[in-house]
């Protein structure tokens, strides 16, 4: 086995004119579980679909379970599994007959014991012959790893795999990839926008803004990087920047929309001194973040993970959460 499951340099994707994959050098040791972590179009699914040969590598080389992406996309293809962000379950058939046509598209000859022991991993051993259409939303999300993981790959993708779930299904999603990556001994490829479940599930974490990785390293790497605490306070009446640096402790004052986030050595001691400072100003809300994934985001873009730079409404998550709710 490879030392590393996945390895990039200068791996670029252009549609026209417009660069979506920027030059990024990745180095996945097997084993691990790395995350890639970034807003809406910063080439997350861009990089997975390179990388599983589904879409052509415009520049730089890829290797992915020690075969080159380019060379020999039938020997990646055949050692690694993806979850998709979209539903690819057959509602019509069993878990059984999901499990078979996948054995079916994989010619898959000797697939039957993987077959049961996976359903019984997953607990959906008694439901086998029970129509998708009558699962829950947990126990499709089962299904769909049982089915990645059905050929026994090296590396597994998963594209957002917790999005437009509840916040307890979530949960057991990443109880589930945590055991399931021990249990088989994967390296696994996530991409994920919250924060949380980057910090919870990854070893090495890559944020990525734009086509491009502006930082990476474990989690708390990147979080010891940010020195500083931040608050943020909203004013009933507007403050200018000037009299917010002039405050004791405030190292940089940076507006978004109607709030101001201040960066601060320690928060514990500059908050008293906000506080007097914008007495005047009618204070409407006040929070402080410790750093955290989402300050380092914030320090190494300028804006927060959440909020979409163009201010506009993913339409497409939404949809995705609308499906997923009337599952
Ligand atoms: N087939 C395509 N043709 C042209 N542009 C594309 C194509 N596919 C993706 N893009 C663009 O490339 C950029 C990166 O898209 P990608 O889907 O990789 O983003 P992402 O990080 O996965 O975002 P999200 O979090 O919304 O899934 C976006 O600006 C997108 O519009
Ligand atoms: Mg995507």
């Amino acid at each position: 086995m490879p030392t590393e499951a996945i390895r990039t340099h200068g791996l670029t994707k252009v549609y026209g004119t417009f660069t979506a994959v920027d030059h990024v050098d990745l180095s996945v040791p097997t084993g691990s579980v790395f995350g890639l972590l970034g807003p809406n179009g910063a080439g997350k699914t861009t990089i997975i679909k390179m990388l599983t040969g589904l879409s052509d590598i415009t520049e730089g080389d890829a290797s992915v379970a020690g075969f080159d992406v380019r060379r020999d996309p039938m020997h990646v293809k055949r050692n690694v599994g993806w979850v998709a962000a979209e539903v690819i379950l057959d509602d019509d058939l069993s878990a059984w007959e999901n499990l078979w046509l996948q054995a079916k598209l994989q010619r898959l000859t000797d697939w039957k014991g993987r077959a049961d022991a996976l359903l019984g991993y997953f607990e959906l051993t008694d439901r086998r012959k029970d129509k998708v259409s009558k699962y829950s939303t947990g126990m499709r999300k089962k299904l769909e790893i049982a089915l990645a993981l059905l050929h026994q790959p090296q590396v597994i993708f998963m594209d957002e795999p917790t999005i437009g779930l509840d916040p307890n299904t979530r949960r057991m999603l990443w109880e589930l990839i945590e055991g399931a990556h021990k249990e088989f001994g994967i390296s696994i490829l996530l991409t994920s926008h919250y924060i949380e479940e980057a910090d919870r599930l990854c070893d090495t974490v890559a944020i990525i803004d734009h086509g491009k990785f502006v930082a990476c390293g474990t989690p708390d790497e990147l979080k010891s990087k940010v020195r500083a605490d931040l608050i943020e306070v909203e004013t009933g009446e507007s403050v200018d920047a000037a009299k917010l640096q002039a405050i004791p402790g405030v190292v940089e004052a940076r507006s978004q929309g109607k709030t101001w986030i201040l960066r601060v050595g320690s928060a514990e001691e500059a908050l008293p001194k906000v506080l007097a400072a914008l007495r005047s100003d009618g204070i409407r809300r006040i929070n402080v973040e410790k750093p955290s994934l989402e300050t380092v985001f914030l320090e190494t873009t300028g804006h927060r993970l959440g909020a979409s730079t163009e201010g506009n409404v993913d339409y497409r998550k939404f949809y995705a959460q609308m499906r997923r709710a009337r599952q």
